[in-house]
């Protein structure tokens, strides 16, 4: 299956049966907003709330969790998406969470400078003379230069040997705007400075442009009341750190998670979901002793890698990558990435899902002290020019007090922060599966089938009767209520051939069909069949639920 095509088919199954459609659809949709359908809604609950279960609620199952230097205690909390504008400050996003971009000066189209690439065509030679360049978007496949440019840049090989009189062979390369931009010089000839990949117009030079989106407070609102939808989660548990520590009995090491919406100005959303401008993250804040937090980094890398696989993603697709030290962010440590390799990406590239990252004490003392900046090595109050502090921290005493070793100490973090959406999308991506299965005549036929694990799967089971007479309705339709009443997602279908009724649900990824046939009548048994095996078991009536439930709640 070409790459490109299997994206598109997990695209328009997404639409067709209501996982995720367009924001605003009938008005032309949003770009960088999706809004999730029925069964989407479902899917990416079921992630939230496996995350949630797996990481507050029944975190340390098993008392002390397999890897972990000690036991440990976990909360949740929720913050709001809007908080005071010196969070920002001291966070650092204020002045430092920016993509630079570029502007068309004709058409006032406005590109993320790192999407943007030039390709250029230059002779065989050392070094090599640059001969056409056209600036372009790449498409999700790596392509997008049109046939008719790439045509015209192979005709300026033709015209330099003709003008030249010479015979030398051209090379078309695809090089960044960035390093195109390092090869520019000031004799460059117009014709080869990037242009507008829309209109071909003249771009700025490229600049800075925050992330964040801004709105203002209050009826009468000035630039003073200016203030920012969160871009992350993480914050909330920073500024509530003492909060929790005063009103809980918790003692380090603990984590203190949420999941919640968040929010960033994305210049060139895309890729389905994957990069979006409203999005939701599950993010948990672990805070630790600075003598232990290499230890725990370690252990949350690997049990936050593990979650993938235990929830299905069993292919090579995913990776644990850790970050260089110039890719580090302004407070990072440490960082390492769980990555995936979605299908709209070219072949050897991944995109990320999580990152899990040892942030040592920056927030906690910026958000008490100042913003800080590494000097030298290390963390320092960010002074102004008269010496002041560039952005003034809360001045609270936000260190842990610890009353064995009376100890005054900011603990260290580790923050494992991965996205709903994105996980959401790499685990229907996972699932997406093609075969070739006999239909009702015995006729070969192509079967699409999203393979989730049980407890994402939106809809656990289906209860079909065979026929639509001799009580097998009414029966089946007992069999259906009593999964509603367990609390486990069911759908009672009785429209189309049986075959018919199983594909519908396949495509879905329920992973268990249940049908009640004349035997059912007889002897209260009923035939259940798993999505992935195909294998058919009967079970007795009374058996079923308890055995669905097992594998839709088992993790
Ligand atoms: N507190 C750290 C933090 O926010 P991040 O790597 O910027 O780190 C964490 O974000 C996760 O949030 C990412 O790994 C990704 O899954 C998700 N995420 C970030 N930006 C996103 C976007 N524009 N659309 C969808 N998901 C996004």
């Amino acid at each position: 299956m070409a790459t490109e095509s299997r994206m598109e088919k997990i695209v328009s199954l997404c639409k067709r049966r209501g996982f995720v459609f367009q924001s605003s659809e009938i008005y032309g949709g949003l770009n960088g907003f999706w809004d999730y359908g029925p069964l989407g809604a479902e899917l990416k609950r079921n992630v939230r709330d496996a995350w949630y279960h797996d990481m507050v609620t029944r975190h340390d199952d098993l008392g002390v969790p397999a890897g972990a230097p000690s036991s440990f205690q976990m909360v949740g909390i929720e913050s709001s998406l809007i908080m005071h504008p010196q969070v920002w400050k001291c966070s650092g996003h204020f002045d430092l969470f920016c993509d630079k971009m570029v502007d068309c000066k004709a058409c006032k189209s406005r590109f993320r400078f790192d999407h943007v690439s030039v390709a250029v065509m230059q002779t065989r030679e050392t070094p090599p003379v640059v001969l056409a360049a056209e600036t372009y978007i790449p498409d999700d496949s790596g392509g997008g230069l049109s046939a008719t440019k790439t045509k015209k840049m192979e005709q300026s090989v033709f015209q330099h040997n003709r003008a030249k009189g010479t015979s030398v062979e051209g090379e078309l390369v695809t090089v960044s705007l960035d390093n195109y931009y390092k090869r520019l010089t000031d004799s460059t000839p117009a014709d080869l400075k990037p242009k507008c990949p829309s209109c071909g117009g003249e771009l700025t030079a490229p600049r800075d442009f925050n992330l964040m989106f801004k709105t203002t407070l209050g009826a009468l609102g000035g630039e003073d009341d200016a203030a920012f939808l969160r871009p992350e989660t993480a914050q909330g548990m920073f500024v509530n750190f003492k909060n929790v520590l005063d009103s809980t009995r918790l003692k380090l090491p603990f984590g203190i998670a949420q999941v919640g919406k968040s929010f960033r100005n994305e210049i060139t959303p895309r890729n389905f979901t994957f990069r979006s401008r409203e999005f939701e993250q599950m993010e948990m804040e672990f805070f630790c002793r600075p003598d232990q937090s290499r230890a725990w980094y370690q252990y949350w890398r690997d049990r936050r890698f593990s979650w993938y696989t235990r929830l299905g993603i069993v292919s090579d697709s995913l990776r644990m990558r850790d970050h260089a030290s110039d890719e580090l962010s302004h407070y990072s440590v440490g960082t390492a990435d769980i990555e995936y390799a979605f299908p709209f990406l070219d072949k050897g590239e991944y995109g990320e899902l999580e990152g899990v990252a040892h942030r040592g004490d920056f927030d906690l003392r910026s958000h008490a002290e100042g913003k800080l900046v590494r000097k030298d090595g290390s963390l320092v109050v960010e002074t102004d020019a008269d010496g002041k502090p560039k952005h003034r921290g809360s001045g609270k005493d936000l260190q842990y007090f610890d009353d064995q070793t009376r100890e005054r100490f900011y603990p260290h973090v580790i923050e494992p922060a991965a996205g709903a959406d994105r996980t959401t999308l790499a685990f229907l991506c996972e699932a997406y599966h093609e075969d070739q299965q006999p239909d009702e005549k015995g006729e070969m036929q192509e079967r699409v089938y999203l393979s989730f694990h049980p407890r994402l799967a939106p809809v656990k089971v289906a209860i079909f009767p065979l026929i639509k007479k001799e009580g097998m309705p009414e029966k089946a339709a007992g069999i259906y209520r009593e999964f509603k009443e367990a609390g486990i997602a069911a759908q009672f279908d009785q429209q189309a051939a049986i075959g018919r009724r199983y594909r519908r649900q396949d495509e879905i990824g329920t992973p268990y069909c249940i049908t009640v046939d004349g035997d059912t009548m007889k002897d209260d048994t009923v035939t259940l069949r798993d999505r992935d095996s195909l294998k058919q078991e009967r079970l007795p009536i009374k058996e079923v639920v308890e055995y669905v439930r097992h594998r839709v709640t088992k993790w």
